[in-house]
């Protein structure tokens, strides 16, 4: 199968910008706090590597890791953890950082999970979210989103497709041909 990207949706120029204004809404919304930022492995590195230099506050950092089972393209709803944090939440701010919220239901979990660890706040934080693919069950809300798309398959900037592409600056659309 040939793989290549039929159209650049965002450029490295445009997500810079997009990346700084999310940065400053969050310094003015979290001033005189030392927000907790939990990332999402693996596809929100990049994006929370660029964000949180863009964060004009003291913040902690750290990772989380999550399986969902079911077939590959699509979550099954059933979210495993597979790495936790080390951090403790209890009282903290915490900001979660994804790359794309799809069906919501990984988000969905995570932000359930988290919630019993008792945060002073908890809060989502997505570069990408595609709406028209949210399942019924899911009771996501992002509060700092950086673009709504529609139900392309996109790479790049963090997010991959079998492992690949990550490493691109742009996010773009995959196209697969045999
Ligand atoms: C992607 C993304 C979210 C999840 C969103 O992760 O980073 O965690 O899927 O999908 P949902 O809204 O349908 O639950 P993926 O499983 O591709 O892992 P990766 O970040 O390691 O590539």
């Amino acid at each position: 199968m040939k793989e290549t990207i039929s159209q650049v949706l965002f450029s490295a120029e445009q997500i810079h910008k997009r990346v700084e204004e999310l940065g400053a809404q969050i310094t003015q919304d979290y001033k005189g706090k030392e927000p907790l930022i939990v990332v999402v492995l693996k596809g929100s590195t990049i994006f929370a590597a660029d964000l949180i230099r863009a964060i004009g506050l003291p913040i902690r950092l750290d990772f989380i890791s999550t399986s969902s089972y079911g077939n590959s393209t699509e979550s099954s709803g059933v979210v495993k953890i597979l790495k936790d944090v080390e951090e403790s939440l209890e009282g903290k701010d915490v900001i979660i950082i994804e790359d794309i919220v799809d069906t919501g239901l990984t988000l969905t979990y995570l932000v359930r999970t988290l919630q019993l660890r008792n945060p002073a706040s908890l809060k989502v934080c997505s570069l990408l979210d595609k709406p028209s693919r949210r399942k019924p069950e899911s009771t996501v809300k992002v509060d700092y989103l950086g673009y709504s798309i529609d139900d392309h398959f996109v790479v790049g900037y963090g997010l991959d497709y079998a492992s690949r592409h990550r490493n691109l600056p742009y996010v773009g659309v995959l196209k697969l041909e045999q």
